[in-house]
């Protein structure tokens, strides 16, 4: 494996997460504003065979983790042609997609075909009208089907996404823990995290070491499965239960240290980290005949000016970044 997916700090980049859109169904509050965010023009997005080109690339150089996201990646009418291709890349162990489900149980039979192997899905309550709040569209029930489609396919472990905001669902931990009990899904408490255009503030940040005193209170005892250095998750089982349970500390306990994530952005831009403005084009040198070397070395120099960590919690939310909605979450 050759050095440019290597930072300074020593950390392999294995995990490419590629936005293949900036499109939603759903406007979930704590992803972007109420009016949406201004579209890039479609000529300016990556087309099929840029993704793969920069994917094979990617591969080549030591990624073996793919994951789709977006926008909502079901959107795209070349779902299935993009999963069939990326999924013949040699080297790529795992295809992986971030949905918020509202498409899912239609289209996931034939995404299992075309090579998709993991499914992470969103769902941040349990209640119909909150879903309504929350998404500012219909759909709650469509996602839960999603959910047992997923499970009914093989797919294991179903991720369920739940990202908790204070006044809004972190009454509704417990019920989510419990769901545990009889389906064997992984359900993710994620700490609420700020971009540009969402309602975050550090009163709706419920943090990690609350969410944990929640459940412990209600008598569940938690026992840490051990995790591996890279994942953004902290692990738990409980007895008795089908499902784990984890939380996703990203603002009080970042997990930078460990971290393997590059992103590829609808509109070419490579990221190196969730936050900050730091992004560097891929599509233009890639449009103007640049070969593989050249492309390289753009993605490389960018991997070796990656910090150490984000700005740590209290600086995030005045670190200029794009809505979440346009960086592959
Ligand atoms: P797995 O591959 O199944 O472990 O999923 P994942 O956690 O890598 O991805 P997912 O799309 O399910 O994201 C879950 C949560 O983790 C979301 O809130 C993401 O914003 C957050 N997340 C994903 N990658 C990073 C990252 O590199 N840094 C930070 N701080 N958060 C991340
Ligand atoms: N804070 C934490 N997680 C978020 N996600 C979207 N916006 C935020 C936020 N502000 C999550 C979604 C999705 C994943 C890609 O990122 O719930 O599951
Ligand atoms: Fe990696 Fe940046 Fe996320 Fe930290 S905040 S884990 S460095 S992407």
């Amino acid at each position: 494996v050759s050095n440019v997916l290597v930072d300074s700090f020593g950390r392999q980049h294995t995990y490419l997460r590629i936005s293949l859109t900036e499109r939603c169904n759903l406007r979930c509050l704590y992803c972007m504003p109420a009016e949406g965010t201004e579209l890039t023009p479609s000529p300016q997005l990556l087309s099929q065979n840029e993704i793969v080109r920069l994917a094979n690339l990617f591969v080549s150089s030591g990624v073996n983790k793919i994951r789709l996201t977006g926008g909502e990646p079901t959107v795209r009418k070349d779902i299935d042609d993009i999963c069939l291709q990326l999924s013949h890349l040699k080297g790529l162990k795992t295809l992986a997609m971030t949905t918020n489900g509202i498409t899912l149980a239609n289209k996931l039979p034939r995404l299992k075909e075309c090579g998709l192997t993991l499914v992470n899905i969103s769902l941040d309550t349990l209640v119909p009208a909150k879903f309504e709040f929350m998404t500012r569209r219909r759909g709650h029930e469509r996602v839960l089907n999603s959910i047992d489609a997923a499970i009914e396919l093989g797919y294991s472990p179903v991720k369920v996404n739940c990202v908790v905001m204070r006044g809004f669902n972190d009454d509704e931990i417990c019920d989510f823990v419990e769901l545990t009990r009889e389906k064997p899904i992984n359900v993710r408490f994620i700490e609420f995290m700020p971009f540009d255009g969402n309602v975050w503030n550090s009163k709706k940040l419920v943090p990690y070491s609350e969410m944990m005193d929640i459940v412990v209170r209600s008598g569940k005892v938690l026992q840490r499965i051990q995790d591996h250095p890279t994942e953004t998750a902290k692990n738990f089982r409980i007895d008795g239960h089908q499902g784990t349970v984890s939380f996703i500390t990203s603002m009080t306990e970042h997990f930078c240290a460990g971290c393997n994530r590059l992103r590829l952005l609808a509109d070419g831009n490579f990221k190196v980290c969730l936050f900050g403005p730091s992004e560097v084009s891929l599509r233009d040198p890639l449009r103007n005949g640049a070969d593989d070397t050249e492309l390289e070395a753009i993605i490389e120099a960018a991997i070796k000016r990656k910090k150490a960590a984000h700005a740590g919690m209290f600086d995030l939310a005045k670190t200029p970044n794009r809505p979440m909605i346009h960086i592959c979450g």
